[in-house]
């Protein structure tokens, strides 16, 4: 679980959340988000370290649709809901993650980026191509100071 806090203008590249599902809820401000699902999925993607053939074809779920505050959460799931999703800040804004189960590479969760090139003749369709990590990314962690955090473990 994180809260991802973007200025304004800032991009969250587009990338997937393989195996899992994942609520997001915008807290403040205003996102532009483009999300995708995997057609076929890139073989290498997930099972190799090689970025040879790491492609494959995905539908397009959302194009550049902005969630502004206050909006019900989203919900992506491992096959629908746009597994992979890049966010564009409209204006500064925070976006709560639950994750589960968390990204964990050693157990084939690992986090995978993509660039994606538009199909002309195939409206609403991109080849999304495995890329590595955005030289221009930065992401800056801190531990959560709040309330304590309580699991009732009969409801789980
Ligand atoms: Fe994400």
């Amino acid at each position: 679980m994180g809260v991802f806090c973007f200025p304004a203008g800032a991009t969250l590249p587009l990338h997937d959340h393989p195996h899992m599902v994942v609520l997001s809820k915008v807290l403040y401000g205003s996102v532009s988000t483009r999300s995708y699902d995997w057609v076929t999925t890139p073989v290498s993607a997930s099972h190799s370290k090689s970025m040879d053939d790491a492609d494959g074809l995905a539908r397009m779920v959302m194009d550049n649709q902005v969630l502004e505050a206050p909006c019900k959460a989203s919900v992506l799931f491992p096959r629908s809901g746009g597994n992979l999703h890049s966010f564009t800040s409209v204006t500064p804004c925070a976006i709560l993650d639950v994750l589960a189960p968390p990204y964990a590479e050693e157990l084939g969760r690992p986090s995978t980026y993509f660039s994606e090139m538009r199909i002309p003749s195939l409206s609403g369709f991109a080849i999304l191509e495995e890329r590595e990590v955005p030289d221009d990314l930065v992401v800056n962690g801190a531990p959560y100071l709040g309330p304590e955090i309580a699991i009732d473990a009969d409801l789980c």
